[in-house]
């Protein structure tokens, strides 16, 4: 097989052939396809697409890549939920120990920040102690002994993804429906869990920016996921605004504890609820009551074994930026947009984020939002207040907020966006 006529065939909209698909994945991850081969053919699937069948392939060889794992001697059915990133998205915190709490066993493999949304790897090594990367064997044992997990991704599981996604991530190819769906699918296939629910975020702060997009990745996704023998739905939610009020690792881990504490922000609650519920029906445990869990405490139980077991201290204090800065509202009256991707951006230039993939990210930076859309906001007070290690970045972050957020004079009718938007099934 040669590749050129593998690229060819994608950039003048043909279909690519199973053999063509199982050979150049296969290629690729072996070393035999050179890095600039497979940008070029990444970037003509990004601009020309796949058919379903073409998907279901290619992420077939994706799984076939790699080894299985296998959670079939659990006690407990397993479910797992994937978000397509976000903002301020730090659901996976409150949500693995509240699942568990309810008789679910959640083996979640998380992935670290890509370009302006956090990733929740990163977020939990803001606790003192914890590791994220934990061996096949102690992945089951945690899962065992707790109930949930939350680590890396084995280097075993979708190699082709691994590789393919450092490379999508440096080449402008990210955003493609079907290499999206393959990527997620495959990891979450080859992880072996029994169901999955899906968080498929749309608006600024996202890769789909419109939920037609959405939408179409969410029902090629479940798709992908039933065929394999996954049960497998989505929840498509709202990333216009960030979630919660903070934007950053160290400062996301506090508003999670915070959640299951019984507190924190309407939103991550009712998110963290809607999602666990899904999980729970899909775990074929429709009557288990998360509400209950959170409330009761025994979430939060889950939670300190959960970082215990993987090496945290849950008492640990958190870090914290060396320097704030506030935004100041410039006109009072009430806050009705707040962009998740400036945001993003913002919390990203002052240290939350990288720049290349091996950089170092500073555990305290990020933003503290004191309004939401919706909100009424007096001016002179503070909007948001920067955290950083390094001031000077302050400046970058308020260049990417300019024009971020819009304030109505007070009194102008303003209707919040409900935080899940559709259900696909
Ligand atoms: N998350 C993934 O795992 N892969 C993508 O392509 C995008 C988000």
């Amino acid at each position: 097989m040669d590749v050129i006529s593998v690229i060819r065939t994608k950039r003048d909209r043909g279909t690519l052939t199973d053999e063509q698909i199982d050979w150049v994945v296969d290629a690729y991850t072996r070393g035999e396809v050179a890095d600039e081969q497979m940008s070029a053919l990444a970037m003509a699937i990004l601009l020309n697409g796949m058919s379903r069948p073409e998907i279901a392939r290619w992420t077939g060889a994706m799984i076939a890549s790699g080894e299985r794992m296998d959670f079939s001697g659990l006690d407990r059915p397993t479910v797992d939920k994937h978000s397509t990133g976000g903002v301020g998205d730090k659901i996976t915190l409150p949500l693995a120990p509240l699942v568990a709490a309810c008789g679910a066993a959640v083996p979640q493999l998380s992935g670290r920040g890509l370009g302006h949304t956090g990733g929740t790897l990163d977020k939990l090594e803001s606790l003192r102690g914890w590791r994220a990367s934990l061996g096949n064997d102690e992945m089951l044992r945690v899962l065992t002994d707790v109930g949930a997990v939350v680590c890396a991704a084995g280097s075993g599981l979708a190699p082709a993804d691994r590789k393919l996604y450092a490379l999508r991530d440096v080449t402008g190819t990210v955003e493609s429906i079907p290499l999206i769906a393959s990527s997620i699918m495959s990891k979450k296939i080859a992880e072996g869990t029994d169901s999955l629910v899906l968080d498929v975020k749309t608006g600024s702060g996202a890769f789909m920016k419109s939920v037609d997009d959405a939408r179409e990745l969410a029902s090629t996704m479940v798709e992908l996921g039933n065929d394999h023998g996954v049960r497998t739905r989505a929840l498509i939610t709202d990333m216009a605004t960030p979630l919660g009020g903070t934007v950053g690792h160290a400062l996301e881990v506090r508003e999670s504890v915070e959640v299951l504490e019984g507190g924190g922000p309407a939103d991550v609650v009712e998110l963290t609820l809607a999602l666990a519920q899904e999980m729970l029906t899909a775990a074929g445990l429709p009557d288990a009551d998360p509400g209950k869990a959170l409330a009761d405490g025994t979430a939060m139980d889950h939670w300190r074994r959960m970082i215990a077991a993987q090496g945290g201290d849950p008492d640990a204090e958190l870090p914290t930026a060396r320097e704030q800065q506030p935004v100041m509202v410039p006109a009072s009256g009430t806050l009705t947009r707040l962009d998740a991707y400036a945001v993003g951006v913002a919390a990203w230039r002052l240290g939350a984020g990288r720049a290349r993939k091996e950089d170092p990210v500073q555990a305290g930076a990020g933003i503290e939002l004191h309004a939401k859309p919706g909100d009424p906001v007096t001016a002179g007070r503070p909007l948001m207040t920067l955290h950083s290690d390094t001031p000077e970045t302050f400046q970058y972050a308020l260049e990417a907020l300019a024009g971020a957020f819009d304030i109505a004079p007070q009194g102008t009718e303003f209707a919040i966006t409900p935080i899940v938007l559709e259900r696909v099934t």
